[in-house]
């Protein structure tokens, strides 16, 4: 039988799949298998994952490692429910316990990001006996109704919002809310937090959730006290802090989890993606008082999964074996000097921040105005090149780089100098941006 073609599949998917349900590129690629850090498509063409399926496969497509584990237990089991115990799920939350920061000791597992920060939310709750909730604009939380309102990106937002959410300022220094730089500002992103607590809440709130670096938002990367502030606001005012590590987590910037960066440590954390490395998976870890209060039954028929606790110990084990968390820092490091190098010759790139492996760019035009269109170039172009970027930002201009934390270093040079082509390429196209302000 002749293979299926993009067109045809395009005109499939159309007819088929709800149209929120948006694809990448002005011919979308059926692809067919994945590779370590590769992605081949269904003409035979391969490209490097910079995306790595958004931040999912920590350690690329099908580690020998994982597809040996996962293989050896659906030979066991594909599926046990939570009512029986389970070796896989008892020794995944053994092992994230030992791996967070402080406190974090009791977990429910369910099957995405989605769910993990639910039921984040509903632990904090629980524990505190308070419903109120502050977010930050620009956040992506999920794609529920309450993860929906505690997004702070308006085309994710549900129509209508859940009750009892509030949303802070966010610390994007590049557009800063308060019109002041990192070195004058005194943090006031942060002291929002209070003044959104003194007058827009009761002033007992249940929690305050963040990712450590807002992905959706465009890897909004917060200055180096930010996180400290907060948390002390947070707890002043009797409230718990949540941290979503879910594009974050498991080495990604450098270190296992994006909050180390900022020396906070987390009453909850929430996990999916690269815990599992593209098994689905969600994970809920909280200290042991905040998880004790998780009374009352509860089901999430895929959470504990051991196919999927099964991938999550596989690449845990593989992150800590290959030493990847320190191998995202010096990679990450090059991958920054790089992109820092391209943006000192195209002011086209108006910001580029991140930390580790997760680095983004800012595409602009003059007056630092959103450029949307200029990203599309520049994914078209380094898709040409045989590289795969993901989109992001509230204008959808700002290019999420990510690859799997197992690239080599030529793989990285190679990214880099299909970036650096493009981009000039890009510059002789728009001869009107080479002297913008
Ligand atoms: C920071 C963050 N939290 C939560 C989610 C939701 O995860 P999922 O898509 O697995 O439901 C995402 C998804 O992109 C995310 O980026």
């Amino acid at each position: 039988m002749a293979e299926t073609t993009p067109e045809q599949a395009l005109a499939r998917q159309r007819k088929f799949i709800v149209p929120a349900v948006a694809l990448y590129y002005d011919e979308p690629l059926l692809l067919v298998r994945g590779e370590g850090t590769h992605l081949v498509d269904v003409r035979g063409k391969r490209y490097l994952d910079f995306y790595a399926g958004i931040l999912t496969v920590s350690v690329g497509y099908n580690h020998p490692r994982v597809k040996t584990v996962v293989s050896a237990q659906l030979e066991e089991a594909n599926h046990l429910s939570t009512f029986y115990l389970s070796m896989p799920m008892i020794e995944l939350a053994e092992r994230l316990a030992a791996i967070t920061p402080g406190g974090l000791e009791m977990s429910f597992f369910t099957s995405s990001g989605t769910e993990a920060n639910e039921s984040a939310l509903h632990m904090a709750r629980l524990a505190t006996r308070r419903q109120e909730v502050i977010a930050l604009r620009y956040a992506y939380s999920g794609h529920s109704t309450v993860t929906r309102s505690l997004t702070g990106l308006a085309s994710w937002r549900p129509p209508v919002e859940v009750p009892g959410i509030r949303h802070a300022h966010a610390a994007y220094c590049y557009r800063c809310p308060f019109h002041r730089t990192p070195d004058t500002c005194n943090y006031e992103c942060a002291r929002d937090v209070e003044e959104v607590i003194r007058t827009t809440t009761s002033g007992q709130v249940a929690a305050f959730i963040a990712e450590p670096i807002q992905g959706a938002g465009g890897f909004i990367t917060p200055p180096d006290q930010y996180f400290q502030i907060v948390h002390e606001i947070i707890k002043r005012y009797g409230g718990l802090f949540i941290a979503d590590e879910v594009q974050t987590g498991f080495g990604r910037t450098g270190k296992m989890f994006g909050i180390e960066h900022w020396g906070v440590e987390p009453d909850l954390m929430t996990f999916a993606k690269a815990l599992a490395s593209g098994a689905p998976i969600g994970a809920t870890i909280a200290t042991r008082e905040v998880g004790a209060a998780f009374t009352g039954p509860v089901i999430s028929t895929f959470g504990g999964n051991p196919v999927s606790m099964r991938a999550a110990l596989a690449t845990l084990e593989v992150i800590e074996e290959e030493g990847l968390v320190e191998r995202a820092r010096l990679l990450g490091e090059r991958l920054r000097t790089g992109l820092d190098e391209l943006k000192a010759r195209h002011p086209f790139m108006g910001d580029v921040r991140g930390k580790g492996l997760m680095q983004a760019i800012e595409f602009v035009r003059t007056e630092k105005a959103p450029a949307p269109d200029l990203l599309r170039e520049f994914m078209e172009g380094t898709m040409r090149r045989g590289v795969l970027v993901g989109k992001g930002g509230i204008d959808g201009h700002v290019c999420r780089i990510s690859p799997p934390l197992t690239i080599t270093e030529a793989e990285l040079e190679e990214a880099l100098a299909a970036f650096g082509e493009t981009v000039r390429d890009m510059a002789g196209r728009h001869p009107e941006l080479a002297g913008m302000a």
